[in-house]
Order: C-alpha cells, then sequence, then structure tokens
C-alpha cells in the first residue's frame, strides 16, 4: 500500500493546480490533508508527519501518515508515506498521533481506526524506525486496546496519543468521552511498550462533546494543555467554531495523574486552526496546526484542484506574566526580501506604493488615540477585499472574509458562520501592533506580543493582492513589508 502511494503521488502530483497553494506554509504534493502528527525532531532535521489521504482531495477514504523533513520549519522536502491503513487493527485510518526519539530510534504512536462488526473500535498502535523514512509497525500491536479503557469510557473516540518523557518515565494523553463529559487520560509506562491506566487526566461536563488531539509541555512559569473539542460551547466571542482549539494553564501533577487547570481559553480567534500539536525542544516549544476546519467547504477540493489543506507557519510558545504567547518561528525572517517601509498619518483610506502582495509579511504598528477605527485589508481587488479592523468604539479587533472572491459554506452549528471572528482587545499605550502573514489564500494575524493571534483562509479571484488602509480619524502608521520567496 505504501509503494502504490507513492507511486501515485509521483506520477499525479504535477496535475494539481497551484493557484491557492501557499509559498511558504506546508501543503501536500496531492490530496487530502489534515491534522499534523509525529511532529519530531530527529537526527539534525524536523520530521512533521500528517493525516492523509493521497487518493483525493477530501477525507472520504481511510488515512494514511504523509511524511516531510525540514531543516528551518519553512523548507520541506516531502518523504514517503510513512504509514498505510494495512492491518487489521487500522484497516479504517491511521489517525493522528504523536512521536518520540529514544536513543537512536524514532517512535510513531497513532490511533488504529476500525469497523467492528459495524461499531468503531479506536486502539493506541506504535510503529518505529531507525533511519528516519521507513517505519515499521510493532508485532504486538496495539499498545493499548478497549480491555484498558475505565468503564463507560467510549473505545469509539478514543484517540490521539500525545507521548513524553519526564524522568524516566513515559506519559501518554488520549482524547476521548463518556456520556455527557469529554475528557483526556492518562496512562504510564517503564519502556514504550506496556501502557498501564492511570487517571482522568482532565474532564469536563460543560467543554464540548468529545476532546480530541492532546498536548502537554512544561512551559517553566506554568505547564500548558492544549486539546481539540467537538462543540466547546461558544461565549459572546470565544469558541464561535463547531469544533475550537483550546488550552489550560496550570500543573500537573504526577502523583494523582491529573491537571490542575486555569480557565479554558481558545488557542487561536480566526476561523482556521484546529488539531495543533506541541514540538517540545526543550527551550522552544514549537506548535503547528491544520490551517483548515471541519464542517465546511473545502475549497480547492472543489475547484477540482487535486489538493486541499496546510499547516501553519510554525509559531513559539511562552509564557509572560500568566499570559500565553504565541510567536512565528524566526526562521520565516531569512526568507523575507524586497523591504518597504512607509510612515504616515492616515486619515481616510489608502494604498500605499510597493506595499501589495499575496505572499507577504506585513508589520503595521498604527498609534490609534486619535483615532476610532483602523483597518487593514487584503487580498484586495474590485469588490473583493478581507479585513483586519480595530475598532475602539466597541473594543474589539475583527477579522472579516464576507467580501472574499468565494463564501466557505459551514457548519449550521457555527456561531460565525465561517466568515467574521471578533475578539475583545485593547492594544497597549493605543499602539497597535499587527503582524500579517499572508500566502496566496490565507491570513495569520499576530497582535501585539502574540497575545492573541487571527488564523484563516481567504480564497480570492487572481491578482487580488492590493492591500488597503483605512482610518476615521488620524492614525499614525509604521507599515513594513517584504514578499515572502522561499522558491
Ligand atoms: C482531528 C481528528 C482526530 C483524528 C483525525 C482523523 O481533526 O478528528 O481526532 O485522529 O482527525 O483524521
Amino acid at each position: 500500500m505504501l509503494e502504490e502511494a507513492d507511486r501515485y503521488i509521483a506520477e499525479n502530483a504535477s496535475k494539481t493546480d497551484p493557484m491557492y497553494r501557499g509559498e511558504y506554509h506546508f501543503t501536500p504534493p496531492i490530496g487530502w490533508i489534515n491534522d499534523p502528527n509525529g511532529f519530531t525532531y530527529f537526527q539534525g532535521e524536523y520530521h512533521i508527519f500528517y493525516q492523509y489521504n493521497p487518493y483525493g482531495s477530501t477525507n472520504a477514504a481511510p488515512m494514511f501518515w504523509g511524511h516531510a523533513k525540514s531543516k528551518d520549519l519553512i523548507r520541506w522536502t516531502h518523504l514517503p508515506v510513512a504509514l498505510a491503513p494495512d492491518r487489521s487493527y487500522d484497516a479504517d485510518g491511521c489517525w493522528s498521533g504523536s512521536a518520540i526519539v529514544v536513543g537512536e530510534r524514532l517512535y510513531l504512536f497513532y490511533t488504529g481506526n476500525y469497523d467492528r462488526d459495524g461499531v468503531r473500535v479506536q486502539t493506541q498502535n506504535m510503529a518505529y524506525s531507525d533511519d528516519g523514512i521507513h517505519f515499521t509497525k510493532y508485532e504486538n500491536n496495539p499498545v493499548i486496546g478497549p480491555e484498558q479503557l475505565p468503564e463507560g469510557t467510549s473505545a469509539a473516540d478514543f484517540r490521539d496519543p500525545y507521548v513524553w518523557e519526564q524522568d524516566g518515565k513515559y506519559y501518554m494523553l488520549i482524547g476521548t468521552m463518556e456520556t455527557g463529559a469529554a475528557k483526556v487520560q492518562l496512562y504510564e509506562s517503564d519502556d514504550l511498550f506496556g501502557w498501564r491506566y492511570k487517571s482522568d487526566f482532565l474532564r469536563s461536563e460543560e467543554a464540548g462533546y468529545c476532546w480530541e488531539c492532546p498536548n502537554y509541555v512544561d512551559l517553566g512559569e506554568t505547564e500548558l494543555f492544549a486539546f481539540s473539542a467537538v462543540d466547546f460551547p461558544a461565549g459572546d466571542y470565544t469558541f464561535h467554531n463547531y469544533n475550537s482549539s483550546v488550552y489550560a494553564l496550570g500543573g500537573f501533577d504526577r502523583e494523582s495523574g491529573t491537571m490542575k487547570a486555569g480557565p479554558f481559553l481558545e488557542m487561536d480567534a480566526g476561523l482556521d486552526f484546529y488539531a495543533e500539536q506541541i514540538l517540545d525542544r526543550g527551550e522552544q516549544k514549537i506548535m503547528t496546526a491544520w490551517m483548515n476546519m471541519w464542517g465546511r467547504s473545502y475549497v480547492t477540493s472543489q475547484l477540482g484542484h487535486g489538493w486541499s489543506g496546510s499547516l501553519i507557519l510554525p509559531r513559539l510558545l511562552s509564557v509572560k506574566d500568566g499570559t500565553l504567547l504565541q510567536k512565528p518561528v524566526p526562521a520565516i525572517a531569512e526568507y523575507y526580501k524586497n523591504e518597504v517601509r512607509i510612515e504616515d498619518r492616515l486619515s481616510g483610506t489608502k494604498e500605499y506604493e510597493g506595499v501589495s502582495g499575496s505572499a507577504v509579511h506585513l508589520k503595521v504598528t498604527a498609534d490609534v488615540s486619535a483615532s476610532d477605527v483602523f483597518s487593514v485589508s487584503v487580498f484586495c481587488a474590485d469588490g473583493v477585499h478581507t479585513d483586519i479592523t480595530y475598532d475602539k468604539t466597541k473594543g474589539t479587533i475583527s477579522f472579516d472574509r464576507s467580501k472574499s472572491g468565494i463564501a466557505v459554506s459551514y457548519d449550521r452549528r457555527e456561531r460565525s458562520k465561517a466568515r467574521v471572528r471578533s475578539m475583545p482587545y485593547a492594544p497597549e499605550n493605543d499602539t497597535l501592533v499587527l503582524e500579517i502573514f499572508l500566502d496566496r489564500s490565507s491570513v495569520e494575524v499576530f497582535f501585539g506580543e502574540g497575545e492573541l493571534t487571527m488564523t484563516s483562509l481567504s480564497y480570492n479571484p487572481v491578482g487580488a493582492d492590493g492591500i488597503r488602509f483605512s482610518s476615521v480619524g488620524e492614525t499614525a502608521l509604521v507599515i513594513e513589508k517584504q514578499d515572502i520567496i522561499v522558491g
């Protein structure tokens, strides 16, 4: 199955339409991707795996694990497909999971998805590799099966193992649910092969129906637990997608095997961010995620472009005074070209010479002490624009793609109808700092020091690369813009 998939990819990848492919975001050679998996650093390079259907641009097929590597997290090299759904225990998909390096060996842990007499069963499985390219599935898989589930826990929704090592012991988090509650379970192991159920790591009756893709990292000042939740209850502004990326800061008590967690917060307040995975590299905690969302129409797939799905620009996570900060990985700056710097006092609407493009980094520092509303519109052409707006009168920032070229349809349970997201926001000293990354069909916005981010897709006609600035009242502006060229 693996060889057949690689042959198919090699023969057909050139037939995909690159129109909406990011210049510097990871996309598959052909076919569908969703979650990033097994994000790791092995033998001097980053490796990323991903939920993959090479044969079509939808997820209507059992998932493989696609695979790529990179020295800097920006320029990726595709590698042979790593895992195929070729065993009885994963016949309906090698679902999401994580990686751990022990000694010279790279271990992958993933969920085997299969139907047993019409009933879905999910188990946890392992595969390993010494060259980082060819993987062997462990002969005694599954390493955790339904018999290791506590009473009442769903065997149909039991997935996405996240494995780490602390003081010589291995831990695994697995997302699941029981009637009326979503939860993540903790398992422990001394050797990665035998696993014991320890506890419900965290459980809630008020935080969605099922939790997926758990992550845990120690950020020093505090610890971070992140997960993806189906049907997380919406607030006035928060969690407006039907599927949400959630995190909580707190502490993991290894005795009881539980996470003492603060409030649940949204990892990214955009329309297209899900299933993040965090790589712990000591000083650096690096996050990637699927830059898309369940329950939507998938534009490149509908247009017959032969591929669908990408990953975010990887981000560094840190904590300052109890607030989680997200920053783009510094390596992206190596690809900045053609810098333009503008200073202006803006009233009304304006475009600036040299400030345009659809694969750019834009840093905007705006003194809004004498203005009420300030907007940056990107992907502009006749009648088409995507807006990022700070409205001081409302105390909010918003992302609005309702005037983009192609409307994305959405799950009817979504609050924002896949068009607009807003969040309360008050820039320090009336100085709004925006870092915007545009990449053909995506917009990632970092606010301030990265205390708030918004990640969304926006599909527009060829040539929609205008960038416009508007101010109600006078805004003192500094604009720094570079093209991002990976080549
Ligand atoms: C999250 C998810 C995971 C699952 C995978 C299947 O997006 O639903 O829980 O393992 O996608 O592709």
